[in-house]
């Protein structure tokens, strides 16, 4: 029961670092104003930071004995966070950034906790490091606004 938890709450982190990866992608190409080169390359560190991670994800998901969802049809069920059309300011963006990592820390800290009730302490310190390296996006995109 709880390795199906398991499953199911490293799914969901794939998913949302996923949907989340392109829709900072595509941030990155439509951002627009005075503070366009600050942003375009605050973005694409974020979205190279989760094309590294999903790999990450997605082969831990095999070591455990379960089967990696691979399609943007799985990716959209499986995620609380949407890709979009953009027709934003850079300010809004950062906002909405801002509220989906936030959404990724609560999806990663929810697994931290069933990895540590089967003991699987692999998934644990995978799951604590992108804890970290959202919050530092938080903090950074935070500052931004300020
Ligand atoms: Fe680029």
């Amino acid at each position: 029961m709880s390795q199906n938890k398991l499953e199911e709450n490293l799914k969901q982190l794939l998913a949302e670092s996923y949907v989340l990866m392109l829709k900072t992608q595509n941030y990155h190409w439509n951002v627009k104003g005075i503070n366009f080169q600050s942003l375009h390359i605050m973005f694409e560190n974020q979205y190279a930071d989760l094309f590294t991670a999903v790999d990450e994800i997605a082969e831990r998901i095999q070591s455990i004995g379960a089967c990696t969802p691979g399609t943007f049809q799985e990716f959209q069920k499986l995620s609380t966070i949407d890709s979009e059309n953009v027709s934003k300011g850079s300010k809004e963006m950062l906002v909405s950034l801002i509220e989906d990592h936030k959404k990724l820390v609560k999806t990663a800290k929810k697994l931290v906790q069933t990895a540590q009730a089967v003991t699987d302490d692999a998934t644990t310190d995978l799951v604590v490091t992108r804890t970290q390296v959202h919050e530092k996006h938080l903090w950074m995109m935070k500052s931004t606004l300020e």
